[in-house]
């Protein structure tokens, strides 16, 4: 059964200088005990689709479309009925981990305000006891509790932000560049936390990065997203194997490879178009080797191809 639905959503930010189109028209689903990855590079729209399912946008934005969860309606819940969502059904790490760890609050108690607004009546005790469990399952010692931020490292502050996520045992967990501004070692540890976790909790998880290496990893499925497009989705074998969408292809080719016959690393020309003024079109068609007449003038419209995703008009006939 799938757990949550995205339709048609489109994000607009209205800013002094024009509306950005950070997010069109997008639709997928995310299974039950699914992993789901979003890729793209930098300005793509990724963490606003993340933060959107939360419903935690700025004011500027305006959202269009439908985000069920659970067969719900997110975007017309009330917000009480939101608020009671977060952290408990659904819950988020956030981008920039040193912006959602209080450096003045001791661990415990970044629990124990979470623990509160879900359940009011719970005893001490009992919030002691799910705040170790939660950090026991991301490998830190729950001795821990009793520290503050400030005296972690970047990992295990990541960890910490991964125990509090988890507590209440979401059936969602969003993880936005989860492992970014880590060391490679320390990123691989982060991933094998959550690779842990996606086996014994049962959870959905959808993991935004840049990396395609870190989605092939942990995600079973992929959304790649261009310039606020989904541009490509699909199960990650398929696509790894034989990526469709010529950007899909250009960000597999930008994995390190550490083959020594194959030290050549490509970089994807070009950047993203700026969404306030995006290119008429397939979006992509400025950076795309493989560019026709059509693609500067007509937008592909989406195409299944078997359980595959592509918006890209070599394959919608066009
Ligand atoms: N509050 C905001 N007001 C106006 N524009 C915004 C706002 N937040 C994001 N944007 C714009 O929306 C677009 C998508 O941004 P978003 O942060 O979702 O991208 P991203 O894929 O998460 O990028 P990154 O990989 O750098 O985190 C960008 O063009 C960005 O500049
Ligand atoms: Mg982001």
């Amino acid at each position: 059964m799938e757990l949550l639905n995205i339709r048609n959503l489109s994000i607009e930010y209205k800013t002094k200088s024009g509306t950005v189109k950070a997010v069109e028209d997008v639709t997928f689903e995310v299974g039950e005990h699914e992993s789901l990855g979003v890729v793209g590079e930098s300005g793509c729209g990724k963490s606003t689709l993340g933060v959107a399912i939360l419903r935690l946008l700025p004011p500027n934005a305006t959202t269009k479309g439908e985000i069920i969860f659970n067969g719900k309606n997110l975007l017309s819940l009330t917000n009480e009925e939101m608020r009671r969502m977060r952290g408990k059904e659904i819950a988020m790490i956030f981008q920039d981990p040193m912006t959602s760890l209080n450096p003045i609050m001791r661990v415990r108690d970044h629990f124990f305000e979470l623990f509160k607004v879900h359940e009011p009546s719970m005893k001490k005790e009992q919030m002691i006891k799910l705040a170790s469990e939660a950090l026991e399952s991301v490998g830190t010692d729950p001795k821990r509790l009793d520290n503050y931020p400030f005296e972690f490292s970047g990992g295990m502050r990541q960890r910490v932000m991964i125990a509090i996520a988890i507590a209440l045992k979401p059936k969602l967990l969003i993880a936005d560049e989860p492992t970014t501004a880590l060391d490679v070692v320390v990123q691989e540890q982060i991933m094998q936390v959550l690779k842990n976790l996606m086996k014994t909790k049962n959870m959905s998880l959808i993991l935004i990065t840049h990396d395609m290496g870190i989605v092939s990893e942990l995600a079973e499925k992929v959304t790649v997203m261009y310039a606020g497009n989904l541009v490509e989705h699909g199960e990650i074998k398929e696509i790894y194997n034989e990526p469709k969408h010529p950007y899909t292809k250009m960000l597999l080719e930008s994995i390190p490879n550490i083959k020594l016959d194959d030290m050549e690393l490509k970089y994807i020309p070009g950047s993203p178009p700026d969404l306030k003024n995006p290119p008429k079109g397939c979006k992509y068609y400025p950076r795309c080797p493989y560019t026709k007449e059509i693609c500067k003038t007509k937008e592909p419209k989406t195409v299944k191809l078997g359980d595959r995703k592509v918006k890209c008009h070599l394959y919608s006939g066009g």
